[in-house]
């Protein structure tokens, strides 16, 4: 309470600073924020308290979690005795003169229990040193599993859009994660080859193509005839979903005006297109090959600035049609779903789900997305004979997964529906506004070295240690822009900010790669050896250091939470608690004439760490270059 009234004043006067002489003034208002702050006060004081009586204490964050202990409280509420009694106890009764741990102490109601601040070093360092770049990584499985993760998935016929880079981003994430635990990783790319909008693209290609311009620039030229047939298309569409709603206002299923305004135009043309395509009509099957390989050339090139691969481009034109056919069949043998219309249809509710209808057929007889995306569990499945498969995709395909997952189920394939999971992340990004129309992938990573330009702005020196040569910009860029991603947590809208690319600021990626480089400058020239005398042991047994090594002791631990999660957050914001630990003790073994055999092998124990965290996120660590 002495603090915050203090504190109170100090603003208050601090406020006033030009009508220092207003000071009844403030003293009214003062009084009033008292009489707030006391009750408040009184009021949290009691509520922390009541809380603290049963609750068992979990220190988060990565510091020394390892070490603090604390008392079970709802015991000691049961057996009667007051807290502070039993732990006063227990610290009595610890063995004075540990050879690992200094007395324990008290902290209000709890016991906290620490390493002797030099056996920390003398157990992680060579622990550290020796596992290197395998540091971080325990898995508990004795034998090899296999996860499948599809990830990235654009549709060829649009832009790459935000959410398409952040499945990229976090799908490669979880497959490195992944395989860093010891899976066997199968990466597939689902590509949004096939539909209506392919069909469309394929009108609009009669009607706007021309060679010259697709020879110079296949993709621009393929998003410039998609939006000027989009364009053609757009009152139609709008006079269907019209046409529905009212249907739907009336209360009835189904629309005639619907019908009507969709069997002739480009609706028309449109449908039929598609129904040629998946006949396998010469002249539309050719268009489709020559589109898609335009795209998956174009994307590939994209990926590999990224350092990102597949082992598969597989795609909704994939699956098979017996495949379909089959799935079909069972849903009908089972008599799950029923003609309404002249189309296929699965009522949720009979599945146990709120609401909803699941569209298998279309009136027009074509294979719907889902459908193709039934059969290609089973198609995935047989082929991979995977363990886990994880969909890294935006929630605006969450009800379509959850039918999907429910469907399987009601065709008595649970256990295969068991081993499936939607990574769901907010599809909301600002990044198609950012780049403007008929963009290609290219232009996100070209924007974000663009803004590389402003790092010697953001810290000379920081930016100075970098350096600037092009290898050094590009992965900065790369690294900027993945750090951005990276610490957007699944929920949260896409960031995609560049102009808060070029910063230092915590987290971000010049930030993470000026430390790393940092150590990495003071580490050159020497080499890291655990075997350390005991003197040299002794010289890291300072709280900087020991804080440091505790923090380095934490990454499995990190990587352990992350794989539940599959949040990369939790990586970035532990390499964070790294780069808080380091200014200090940095600038002190600068001002060092000679660095000791104890700071190498923490520095490079340090290393070791900031390196497997950040190539886990795919960042390339400068100094590697
Ligand atoms: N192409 C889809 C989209 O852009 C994502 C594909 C998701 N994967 C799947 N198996 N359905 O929204």
């Amino acid at each position: 309470l002495m603090v915050t009234t203090a504190v109170v004043i100090a603003l208050q006067y601090f406020c006033s600073d030009r009508a220092l002489f207003a000071w009844e003034r403030n003293v009214r208002s003062f009084w009033i924020s008292i009489t707030v702050l006391i009750p408040s006060l009184l009021l949290l004081t009691f509520a922390l308290h009541v809380f603290d009586r049963f609750k068992i204490v979990f220190t988060d964050r990565f510091n020394g979690r390892i070490e603090k202990a604390a008392l079970p409280r709802p015991a000691d509420a049961a057996s009667g005795r007051k807290p502070a009694e039993v732990s006063s106890q227990l610290v009595d009764k610890f063995p004075k003169d540990h050879a690992l741990f200094d007395p324990p102490f008290l902290e209000g109601v709890h016991l906290r229990v620490f390493l002797k601040l030099e056996i920390v070093g003398r157990i992680l360092l060579p622990y550290i040193l020796d596992r290197g770049s395998s540091y971080g990584w325990q898995s508990s499985e004795e034998t090899t599993k296999r996860v499948v993760v599809e990830f990235s998935s654009p549709n060829i016929a649009s832009e790459f859009q935000g959410k398409h880079l952040r499945s990229t981003i976090i799908g490669a994430f979880i497959s490195r994660l992944y395989e860093s635990l010891g899976w066997d990783v199968i990466r597939i790319n689902y590509l949004g080859d096939w539909g209506k909008p392919i069909a469309l693209l394929k009108v609009g290609w009669g009607k706007f193509d021309s060679e010259e311009a697709f020879k110079k620039d296949p993709i621009g030229h393929l998003l410039d005839v998609y939006h000027q047939i989009e364009e053609l298309f757009q009152p139609e569409q709008a006079a269907s979903k019209k046409a529905r709603d009212d249907a739907a206002k009336e209360g009835r299923d189904e629309g005639d005006a619907q019908v009507e305004i969709e069997s002739q135009g480009i609706f028309a043309e449109r449908n039929e297109a598609f129904k040629k395509l998946e006949a396998g009509n010469e002249a539309m099957v050719s268009f489709w090959e020559r589109i898609r390989a335009a795209n998956v050339d174009n994307y590939t090139d994209f990926y590999n600035r990224l350092s990102v691969q597949f082992d598969e481009y597989s795609g909704e034109s994939k699956v098979s049609q017996e495949v379909m056919v089959e799935v079909e069949q069972l849903l009908k043998d089972k008599d799950l779903s029923e003609e309404s219309g002249g189309a296929w249809i699965v009522h949720m509710q009979k599945l146990g789900a709120k609401a909803g209808t699941a569209i298998i057929r279309d009136r027009s007889g074509s294979s719907t997305y889902l459908l193709r995306d039934l059969a290609a569990v089973l198609e995935r499945s047989r082929k991979y004979a995977f363990d886990k498969m994880v969909y890294v995709v935006a929630s605006d395909n969450s009800v379509h997964f959850s039918q999907l997952f429910k469907i399987l189920e009601a065709l008595d394939m649970k256990d295969l529906a068991a081993k499936l999971q939607h990574v769901r992340f907010s599809e909301v990004s600002k990044m198609s506004a950012a780049l403007g129309k008929g963009y290609k992938p290219q232009a996100i990573l070209d924007v974000s070295e663009e803004a590389m330009k402003g790092l010697s702005q953001a810290d000379e020196e920081k930016s100075g240690l970098l350096g600037n040569s092009e290898q050094v910009t590009k992965t900065l860029g790369i690294s900027a822009l993945l750090l951005q991603e990276a610490a957007t947590r699944h929920t949260s809208a896409h960031a995609f900010d560049t102009s808060a690319f070029a910063s230092f600021k915590p987290s971000t990626g010049p930030e993470l790669q000026y430390w790393y480089t940092k150590v990495c400058t003071l580490l050159s020239g020497h080499a890291a050896s655990a075997e350390l005398a005991d003197d040299q042991f002794e010289g890291l047994a300072d709280e900087d250091r020991a804080n440091l090594l505790r923090v380095l002791a934490q990454y499995p631990e990190a990587v352990n939470a992350t794989f539940q999660s599959l949040e990369p957050s939790g990586i970035v914001n532990y390499l964070t608690a790294i780069t808080e630990q380091l200014p200090d003790l940095l600038e002190d073994e600068e001002d060092k004439i000679d660095i000791s055999a104890g700071s190498i092998a923490l520095l490079e124990a340090t290393r070791i760490v900031m390196q497997n965290g950040l190539k886990l996120l795919g960042v390339v660590p400068i100094p590697d270059l």
